[in-house]
């Protein structure tokens, strides 16, 4: 999908936060088709909503990779081990670390030598394992970073030259189209040196039905984690959305397995974000995320195609999700 915007953006080094998510947001809004970037859900509200959307039984992704992290923690840490020297652990995109939680235990009980890198977008979220982590972790060295994931790489290689091990968990890549997926993966092979590795959580194609309801939970937290954003431009960019003239319709492609996410305006209305004034005509759509799912072939493929090899994988019960271990060549 192609996005024209008729804003430009801005990214000169001074460029608060805050006026960047103003900008993408009228970037975005002011495009055709309208979108926003998904990974604005997550402020502390969204936060709290993608919690909740964890522990929901439809929700699948979490509770597979829970259960490979758990069923699989000694065979996993042994690959990332290697061969027993020094390493960085570098987490993008860490969230409550509830999953990497299990790794880690198991590396400091075997007295593994690393430092724990979260790196993730939300402050919240850093400030949260900075503190908690050394509690329910006693001895483990952590380091969280907040930002960029490639901003935030680039400071955790200046921090050391030890060998890196990046987890990227939870099938974060689903975020991207496949497309630009292999972009991030070859960002990422060069931002690694050889010998480095990637854990990599993907979601797999599956029946379409259970893939839909993940997105479309009964309970609608898929709908509020989606309307969060709307709120969170009225509460940070002084926008007035009302949020009740704005549906949330989810749909799976099996062909491509891309999953994707919309917010649909339930009447013809206008908002003002700051200066602007959008208007929405009856129907029409902002795209809000794509939740890709790939078959397992294609993340061998992902692997070869960025400068990667495919080392070892390991599956949950129902193969429904594989965590993939590359080294970089
Ligand atoms: C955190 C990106 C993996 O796409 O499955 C969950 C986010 N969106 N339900 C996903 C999400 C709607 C999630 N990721």
């Amino acid at each position: 999908m192609e996005y024209t915007s008729t804003v430009t953006q801005q990214t000169t080094a001074n460029t608060s936060i805050d006026d960047r998510f103003l900008q993408d947001v009228v970037a975005g809004l002011t495009s055709t088709p309208k979108h926003l970037e998904s990974k604005y859900f997550y402020d502390a509200q969204g936060d709290k909503i993608f919690q909740e959307l964890m522990n929901c039984e439809e929700y699948y992704p979490t509770n597979c990779e829970m259960e490979i992290f758990t069923s699989q923690t000694a065979e996993i840490c042994k690959a990332i081990i290697a061969d027993g020297d020094a390493f960085d652990l570098i987490e993008l995109g860490a969230g409550d670390a509830t999953k990497s939680t299990q790794l880690l235990k198991y590396l400091i009980d075997n007295e593994a030598d690393f430092t724990y890198l979260p790196i993730d977008i939300s402050d919240n979220v850093i400030s949260y394992l900075n503190i908690t982590l050394p509690v329910t972790l006693p001895g483990i060295k952590i380091e969280g970073l907040n930002g960029e994931y490639f901003d935030m790489l680039k400071k955790a290689a200046a921090i050391s030259n030890k060998r890196k091990v990046v987890m990227f968990l939870g099938s974060n890549i689903g975020n991207m189209q496949v497309a630009d997926a292999e972009g991030f993966c070859k960002e990422l092979r060069n931002n690694l040196s050889t010998g480095d590795m990637v854990l990599i959580g993907v979601d797999l194609k599956k029946n379409p039905a259970t893939v839909l309801a993940a997105y479309n939970d009964s309970e609608g937290i898929t709908k509020r984690f989606n309307i969060n954003l709307l709120e969170r431009i009225n509460r940070e960019l002084g926008g007035d959305f009302n949020t009740r003239q704005f549906d949330h319709y989810a749909m799976y492609d099996p062909e491509t397995g891309s999953c994707k996410s919309y917010l649909i305006s339930l009447a013809d209305q206008e908002v003002k974000i700051g200066q602007e004034i959008i208007s929405f005509q009856k129907d029409e759509y902002i795209y809000m995320e794509i939740s890709q799912k790939y078959a397992v072939e294609q993340v061998n493929e992902m692997a070869g195609k960025s400068g990667f090899k495919p080392l070892d994988r390991f599956f949950d019960n129902k193969k429904w999700f594989v965590d993939a271990v590359w080294t970089a060549e």
